[in-house]
């Protein structure tokens, strides 16, 4: 049976140009050279990628090359929208899916967020699958179900196999970019409960062996109390992983907690 290795993926969202999206690359990839024991996928937005693929492999680096969204059809009429056959041709080797801004800013719901993640898994990438609940959800009671709702409608159709190719992003909407975080208890309390939920969706060996990260204002100064948590096994980060000094950070903090399982 697999350890479940750290996983620590920087989501840059709609930040960044040219000339920073490079800087920070070269940053993230300098600092970060030493790192090893950790998954780390960066997702810068979609104008930068091959210009961030070319510097992370002309400086041989292990670091992913991730998207933040994508569309499930192969080809065709579909204004703005990009395939992941696209995203192959530039070099992306993991993709986000269901992103709470994605869901509640730009209207996705578990249906096309499923939809996207088979793709994804269909196209031999790997799969982020982000969930969590909003504040009035926590507020009102319904955290544990919210959470379950959409790991189970992410996951429908998803076989037990493909869970090799997909991980979990646990981020509380409440906690995204607002400087709150979960506290290390809570976060876990989730994390917990998830895994359950996996082990009764598809086996035992499921649920031990599939990373659940947590996302929500992490920091280098709190992320390793977070992964230090038997269920939190990495992080996806936004904010802080426009500065890379504060990413390999929190990378650091991954690593130093090692694997789990
Ligand atoms: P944050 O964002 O770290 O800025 O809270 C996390 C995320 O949205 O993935």
């Amino acid at each position: 049976m697999r350890d479940r290795k750290p996983f620590v993926g920087g989501n840059w969202k709609m930040n960044t140009n040219r000339t920073t999206s490079a800087e920070l690359t070269r940053g993230v990839v300098d600092a970060l050279a030493p790192v090893t024991g950790t998954d780390i996928a960066i997702f810068p937005p979609f104008p930068y990628l091959l210009a961030v693929r070319s510097i992370l492999r002309d400086r041989g680096s292990s670091i992913q090359l991730g998207a933040q969204d994508c569309y499930h059809k192969p080809d065709g009429a579909f204004t703005g929208e990009v395939s992941l056959d696209m995203l192959k041709d530039c070099g992306v080797q993991t993709v986000l899916a269901g992103h709470s801004e994605r869901r509640h800013v730009l209207g996705e719901d578990d249906e096309i967020v499923n939809t996207k993640l088979r793709a994804i898994v269909e196209a031999g990438l790997t799969g982020v699958l982000c969930i969590g609940e909003t504040l009035d959800q926590r507020e009102s009671g319904h955290t544990d179900p919210v959470n379950q709702r959409q790991l189970r409608g992410g996951l429908a159709d998803v076989s037990a196999d493909a869970l090799e190719k997909i991980v979990i992003a646990y981020e509380p909407v409440w906690a995204i970019g607002t400087g709150k975080t979960a506290t290390p208890e809570d976060a876990q309390d989730v994390h917990a409960k998830l895994r359950k939920l996996l082990g009764q969706m598809y086996n035992a060996d499921v649920a031990k062996r599939t990373r659940i990260i947590y996302g929500g204002s992490v920091k280098a100064s709190n992320a390793e109390e977070l992964f230090r948590q038997p269920d939190i096994d990495g992080g996806l980060i936004g904010g802080a992983s426009l500065k890379a000094p504060e990413f390999a950070g929190i990378v650091k903090a991954a690593a130093a907690t090692g694997s789990k399982g």
